[in-house]
């Protein structure tokens, strides 16, 4: 497995593996691997000749009071897993590699304006930003986005066809921990009795997906999924939504396929959960 460190010296690497007309897949991440992003390595090894990982803490996705400078990295920790999943190269630059005083960004408008774009409301710019970055930087034919991220997953699917990449979004069921807490880099900011009250974002996810299967009214199903949330006295809801999948625009009567979105804290520590429900098919 190779790593490197500039954009040139990737594209070196890129353009040599394209020129034997190898297929390209690329996971990006934020480093600090767990099981979650092992995942989407492991489906984009399958599908492709050569896997790219990129491992960079993306500064232009986190607001002035967020947590960029706590958010936690290990290099090292992350290129033996990648090297165990049999990646053939990490992209892990630094930020000054990326940025020099940048004037281009890239948004994507109505999607990033619900759920964690009303809280965030740079993040998903900085989000798209990288994102064709690392698409221009490493080409590849495929790329992979897991569905715990499910707004930045339908935001980068309009990003691809309304920008024209030539890639392929490969999306990726959610893992979780065996108690039902979705698996994420994040979690390490949580105190043991923190991470118990954590559970509530997943019960609450369970008693959601029990409630739409009975046909129940979106106040309803926003209702119980809220109550279970607000039973843990750690919680602090910041939303819980049911939005068209595909434009991420709140819905009253469920009559499209849906996403069932939450971010709640816990502490001082925002955890996002979601679900997602397709309108059964008519026979
Ligand atoms: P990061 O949070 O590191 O996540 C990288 C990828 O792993 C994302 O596509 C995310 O949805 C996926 N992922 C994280 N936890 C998961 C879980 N429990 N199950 C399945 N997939 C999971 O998302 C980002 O980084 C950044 O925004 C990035 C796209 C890299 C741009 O900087």
């Amino acid at each position: 497995m190779q790593v490197t460190k500039t954009v040139d010296d990737t594209r070196a690497i890129i353009k040599a593996w394209k020129k034997e007309g190898l297929t390209i897949g690329l996971v990006p991440t934020m480093g600090f691997l767990h099981e979650g992003h092992a995942s989407l390595i492991r489906k984009c090894r399958e599908q492709n000749e050569r896997v790219v990982v990129s491992d960079f803490v993306n500064p232009t996705q986190f607001g002035p009071n967020e947590d960029l400078a706590a958010y936690p990295r290990d290099f090292e920790r992350d290129s033996q897993l990648c090297e165990s999943l049999g990646a053939d190269l990490i992209f892990h630059p630094e930020p000054e590699d990326m940025y020099e005083d940048p004037c281009a960004y890239v948004s994507i408008e109505k999607l990033s304006n619900n759920l964690c774009g009303l809280t965030r409301p740079i993040h998903f710019r900085g989000v798209c930003t990288v994102v064709s970055k690392l698409f221009h930087i490493v080409a590849p034919d495929r790329a992979y986005f897991g569905e715990k991220d499910a707004q930045q997953l339908a935001i980068i699917r309009k990003m691809v066809k309304d920008l024209n990449f030539d890639i392929e979004i490969v999306g990726c069921p959610i893992v979780r921990e065996e108690d039902g807490l979705a698996k994420s880099s994040r979690n390490t900011y949580l105190s043991a009795e923190e991470r118990k009250a954590a559970l509530c974002l997943s019960r609450s996810v369970a008693r959601g997906k029990e409630v739409i299967r009975k046909g129940m009214k979106t106040e309803v199903l926003l209702a119980e999924m809220r109550a279970v949330i607000e039973a843990e006295p750690l919680a602090k809801i910041d939303y819980v939504s049911v939005v068209d999948a595909l434009t991420m625009e709140n819905v009253d009567v469920i009559d499209c396929d849906v996403l069932v979105a939450m971010a709640v804290y816990i502490g001082k520590t925002r955890l996002i959960d979601n679900f997602s429900w397709q309108l059964p098919q008519e026979r």
